[in-house]
């Protein structure tokens, strides 16, 4: 195979309780990595079709530094050349730096021989060297995902060990992006290092019940046990509305509501289509009593990673 395009999905991070380790794909939207073989060895971003502008520079781009150490890893006789087609917002919260990135370590591994491809999971690991670029941090909660899709759990960083969980067949979510910038880097640095071990006990109590919640199809389990005690406190404070959203989505059938990666989207469980679309009704009502731009979508919780398209 000479060249390919793939479809990367967007991603939730975090869930609610699991700041770092546990998110979804969505069905849409998702980014176009198209790439092709070179004669001339090495990696160029050839061009990359983005409301936003990214950067094309391999250091600068989420994409360009997940493949570094993926193509140097083997010997090869060639090159290769992407274009990248931006569907998933930049600062939006829902993982656009690592399906760049997890869209360009799968592109390219479609084009190496079977005896050079890498596992689906070494390919998160390359991922995460993408994730640096956006936030300084090594991170999977996005990238894991949007490689693999479902719900993923990033039980270790390093050595990277990560667990695929089963995704409930009625999950749907709203995602509502209010249009303001939140970088990830600024929404990490303002965390406290340390929280109370009474919160941490809440903290673990509720992780492990949304993991239980997500094997045995429990929904109320998996709503009632996304509220977050680590950093939701502190950044809810940079979500225009965020506790009304939140108290809005739940009375009117929401499972939880969350902030979805670092923010500034939130997005709401939802068991089925039709609660769904109630939640996204109260949404757009709370958020029009501000001035704010913002869009908001339904998506079903994807079980497919990245594919070839
Ligand atoms: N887990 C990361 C964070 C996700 O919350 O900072 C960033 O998209």
């Amino acid at each position: 195979m000479d060249k390919v395009k793939v479809f990367a999905p967007a991603t939730v991070a975090n869930v609610g309780s699991g700041f770092d380790i546990l998110g979804f794909a969505l069905e849409a939207p998702g980014d176009i990595v198209e790439m092709k073989k070179t004669q001339q060895k090495g990696i160029v971003i050839s061009e990359m079709i983005s409301e936003k502008s990214l950067s094309c520079v391999i250091e600068e781009n989420t994409a360009g530094m997940a493949l570094v150490n993926m193509y140097s890893s083997r010997d090869l006789s060639f090159g290769i050349e992407l274009k990248i087609t931006k569907g998933v917002n930049p600062g939006s919260g829902t993982g656009s730096s690592a399906a760049s990135a997890a869209g360009a370590v799968f592109a390219f591994n479609q084009l190496l021989d079977d005896v050079d491809k890498f596992s689906d999971k070494e390919l998160v690991d390359f991922a995460m060297d993408g994730e640096v670029v956006a936030s300084g941090a090594r991170h999977a909660d996005n990238v894991a995902p949007s490689v693999l899709g479902g719900f993923t759990l990033v039980r270790q960083n390093d050595p990277l060990d990560v667990i695929q969980i089963p995704t409930p067949s009625e999950l749907y979510v709203v995602v509502l992006h209010p249009e303001i910038e939140v970088k990830t880097s600024d929404s990490r640095a303002i965390l406290k290092k340390q929280i109370q071990l009474s919160d941490a006990v809440k903290q673990w109590g509720n992780v492990a019940g949304l993991v239980a919640g997500l094997f045995t199809d429990d929904y109320d389990l998996i709503g009632r046990s996304m509220e977050d005690f680590a950093v939701v406190p502190t950044r809810s404070l940079l979500i225009p509305m965020y506790d009304q959203l939140k108290e809005k989505a739940i009375e009117n059938g929401a499972l939880g509501l969350s902030i979805s990666g670092s923010g500034p989207s939130v997005f709401a469980l939802c068991k089925g289509l039709e609660s769904a679309e109630s939640v996204k009704k109260v949404l757009v009502e709370t958020i029009e009593q501000t001035n704010l731009l913002y869009n908001i979508h339904i998506s079903k919780v994807s079980t497919e990673g990245c594919k070839v398209i």
